[in-house]
């Protein structure tokens, strides 16, 4: 039997995430592990769970809450052992400020939408980190948009959300700095038709998560601490 893959996707209720956990377990080369905050209330993963031959686990992790994330982290290595997490894939992000502008904004708001799309992957990393060392690919995904890109030049709106993603993306940068042995990459999914997409988004979600596989599952090493997009070009910090 070919070599199997061991995925863990965060946020995967709905939209980007579960989209991405249903295209990995159609492959036998995955095993993946779906992270979302109430798997008892999870009825799309849980239906696949019951065709996925088990090869789909799930795991309660709410990324704003640390004690969940240890919890997770601890759960996880209980099911993986020794082959670890190949491919860590932060999802899970939030944007409540919506189009707010930098005088504008809420900076309450500001602070919750930090906590979940920054601080949350920054602890997630910390807590996995040794799994993901112990595994074949040691692969990190940030999941970023180019809303966080100050080349890409959206302008005024969107700030608060726009703030976590640059935030985001240098943790990516630190991350690949600090552990040479591991490849971290930031990953803008495209505007994509989910609840966050919302109306106007360009592209079926099967589209956009299509693309992330195709571009994580041929990175290189030497690919760590850049910011790709879903057809696997490079983004402007
Ligand atoms: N859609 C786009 O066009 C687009 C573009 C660029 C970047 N992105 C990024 O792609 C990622 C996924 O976006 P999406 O479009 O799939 O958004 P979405 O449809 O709003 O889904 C967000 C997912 O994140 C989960 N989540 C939120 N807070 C969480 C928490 N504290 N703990 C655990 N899970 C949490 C949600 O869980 P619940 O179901 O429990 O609420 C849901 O599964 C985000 O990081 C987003 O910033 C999206």
């Amino acid at each position: 039997m070919s070599e199997q893959y061991v995925w863990l996707v965060t946020g995967s209720n709905r939209g980007i995430g579960l989209e991405l956990v249903k295209q990995l377990v159609s492959s036998p080369s995955n095993f993946v592990i779906a992270a979302c905050r109430n798997p008892s209330k999870a009825s799309e993963l849980q239906r696949l769970v019951d065709s996925a031959e088990g090869t789909l686990r799930l795991v309660a992790l709410d990324v704003s809450d640390m004690e969940s994330i240890s919890k997770a982290a601890q759960e996880v290595s209980g099911i993986v052992g020794d082959k670890g997490v190949d491919y860590l894939v932060n999802n899970a992000g939030v944007n409540p400020g919506g189009r707010d502008t930098a005088f504008s904004m809420d900076v309450n708001i500001l602070e919750e939408v930090f906590v979940t799309n920054v601080v949350g992957p920054a602890y997630i990393a910390q807590a996995f980190s040794g799994l993901v060392e112990k595994s074949a690919k040691k692969t990190i995904v940030n999941v970023s948009s180019t809303l966080g890109s100050m080349g890409a030049d959206y302008g005024t709106q969107c700030t608060s959300y726009s703030l976590t993603k640059a935030a985001l993306n240098m943790l990516t940068y630190k991350e690949a700095k600090e552990k040479p042995e591991i490849t971290a990459i930031s990953m803008c999914p495209g505007w994509l038709q989910t609840d966050m997409g919302g109306e106007g988004a360009t592209h079926p979600v099967s589209v956009g998560v299509a693309g992330i596989v195709k571009t994580v599952l041929s990175l290189k090493p030497e690919d760590s601490g850049q910011f790709f997009n879903f057809k696997g070009e490079k983004v402007p910090w």
